[in-house]
């Protein structure tokens, strides 16, 4: 079957910047990016290509290539619906809160509401792809709600789980290491599951399309993230006998990852992972392991979260030690907000539990990040319910110029790895500083021996030199 029309249900960073790429490479077929939120339609729709809801490197160029030719934005969802052979199903599939699962489980509660939709307005025959990152099985029960709730039209469901990383989008979706695509075995669901790869093949390599079956696609993604999010816990944990024992991390991340067994990617400690993929992913797949009884499958897998925790407390406790036990009143410089570079999203970003730690001590804060927005940050504070607002507000304030943030600065926090902190003046920095001054990188970005140089004493995570 030849796809004409794609209709994406969901218009976020996972949404937004795939049917753009899809839209740019397909010049043949009409994309439809659908949202009930209006604001973000607009958004996407607005002439100013610095206003749209997502940043990430080069999307800009390929929006203003597309938008209007055959990419549109609407949140006419149920006329995108009737119009597409094909429809993904990107929509966000957070954690619980609340009820069976609290804490743990997927909530799949839009997911379903995108499926009794579709199964509402489809008066053709129509193939739904999940791009959303769900449970393993949740395919069935799409099916189950579109074949009893539908107009008696046929539908095939396929997996498709995106792989993109935040901030490298473009660059991902561009050269994907791979695509994959689950799919029914029977003969319908392998024209349905060539129906996608015909639309990925106008890009991508032929031996870069991976087909497997509907629940191993599935199983596949969550799969993924936990052994990513495992290499980072593990380094952290590697990170802290560094400290203990002098050894220094980057040298022993160096050392390992050149054994071909084990590779050199995702070996950067850190302040800790954050994103809204990892902690949700793990969850989850923690829950589905209980759920069959598999607890110490769970166990093993819920350590990688709480190796995260306890790094983000780590980072917060050392820098309250540091400062002489006490940070309260005193003024903390946070470089960072986002939770890595190139991304304006904070989502369980590390920066937030690190600030909400060291406001309960009564320190006050002063942020910079390059991408940011002020409003976030607070509704980032506020979504903790630590404190009210108007405290939130008089102990963290957001600055849009470094130099200003630091100004009569105790210390300087490093929260995420944005390049133009390196390029910094460092010694303009240090003069308007309260001293001693302090530096915490916990992202292991600076030149500490420069920066000591001039006089600050550092503290760069995962060494073993200073702590
Ligand atoms: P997001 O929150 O940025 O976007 C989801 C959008 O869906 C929102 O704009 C929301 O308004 C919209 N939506 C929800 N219900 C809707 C409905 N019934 N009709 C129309 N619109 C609706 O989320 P995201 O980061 O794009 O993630 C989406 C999915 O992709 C999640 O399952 C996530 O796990 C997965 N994923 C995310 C990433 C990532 O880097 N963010 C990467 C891979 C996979
Ligand atoms: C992740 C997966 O990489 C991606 O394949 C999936 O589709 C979505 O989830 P993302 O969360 O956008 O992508 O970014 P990623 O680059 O994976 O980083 C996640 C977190 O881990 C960030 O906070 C990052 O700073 C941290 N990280 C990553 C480290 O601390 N050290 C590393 O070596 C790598």
């Amino acid at each position: 079957m030849k796809i004409k029309t794609i209709c994406c249900i969901g218009a976020g960073y996972v949404g937004g910047p795939t049917m753009a790429v899809i839209a740019q490479k397909c010049p043949h077929i009409k994309v439809i990016v659908v949202d009930i939120n209006e604001s973000r339609i607009a958004a996407w729709n607005d002439n100013d290509l610095n206003k749209l809801p997502v940043f990430e490197p080069g999307l800009d160029k390929i929006v203003e290539e597309a938008r209007g030719r055959n990419l549109f934005f609407s949140t006419n969802v149920d006329q995108a619906i009737d119009e597409a052979d094909m429809i993904f199903i990107s929509v966000n599939t957070p954690t619980k809160t609340y009820g069976k699962g609290k804490g743990m489980a997927a909530d799949l509660k839009y997911i379903e509401l995108c499926a009794r939709q579709i199964a509402r307005v489809a008066k053709q025959d129509k193939i739904v792809v999940e791009k959303s990152t769900l449970p393993v099985r949740t395919a069935s029960a799409i099916k189950n709600i579109l074949d009893h709730t539908g107009n008696g039209v046929q539908f095939q469901i396929l997996s498709n789980p995106e792989f993109l990383a935040e901030g490298t989008a473009v660059e991902d979706l561009l050269m994907p290491d791979r695509v994959l695509i689950g799919g029914d075995t029977s003969e319908a669901g392998k024209v349905a599951i060539q129906s996608l790869v015909d639309v990925y093949a106008n890009w991508i390599p032929k031996e870069r399309i991976l087909t497997t079956n509907v629940w191993s696609s599935e199983l596949s993604k969550l799969t993924a993230n936990a052994f990513l999010a495992q290499r980072v816990s593990s380094i952290n944990a590697m990170s802290v006998i560094c400290e203990k024992t002098g050894a220094d991390i980057d040298e022993v991340s160096k050392a390992i990852g050149m054994d071909s067994r084990i590779g050199s990617k995702f070996l950067k400690a850190s302040v800790g992972f954050g994103g809204s993929c990892f902690q949700k992913d793990i969850l989850n797949l923690v829950y589905i392991a209980k759920s069959y009884g598999l607890n110490e499958v769970a166990d093993y897998w819920e350590q990688v979260i709480i190796m995260n925790d306890y790094q983000k407390n780590r980072f917060s406790d050392n820098i309250i030690t540091k400062l002489y036990n006490t940070v309260s009143g005193k003024k903390i410089t946070f470089l960072g907000w986002a939770f890595k570079k190139d991304t304006n999203d904070t989502r369980e970003s590390p920066a937030i539990k690190v600030a909400d730690n060291l406001l309960s001590e009564q320190a006050h804060i002063e942020v910079y990040d390059p991408k940011v927005t002020e409003e976030r940050i607070y509704a980032d504070l506020e979504y903790l319910n630590t404190r009210t607002n108007e405290e939130n507000r008089s102990l963290l304030k957001v600055q849009n110029n470094p130099y200003n943030a630091t100004q009569n600065s105790h210390a300087i926090a490093v929260l995420t790895e944005w390049d133009e902190f390196k390029t910094f003046d460092w010694q303009k920095i240090y003069d308007n500083m309260l001293k001693p001054a302090f530096v915490f990188d916990g992202r292991g970005i600076l030149n500490t021996a420069e920066l000591e140089k001039i006089g600050f004493i550092c503290y760069k995570l995962g060494s073993g030199t200073r702590i």
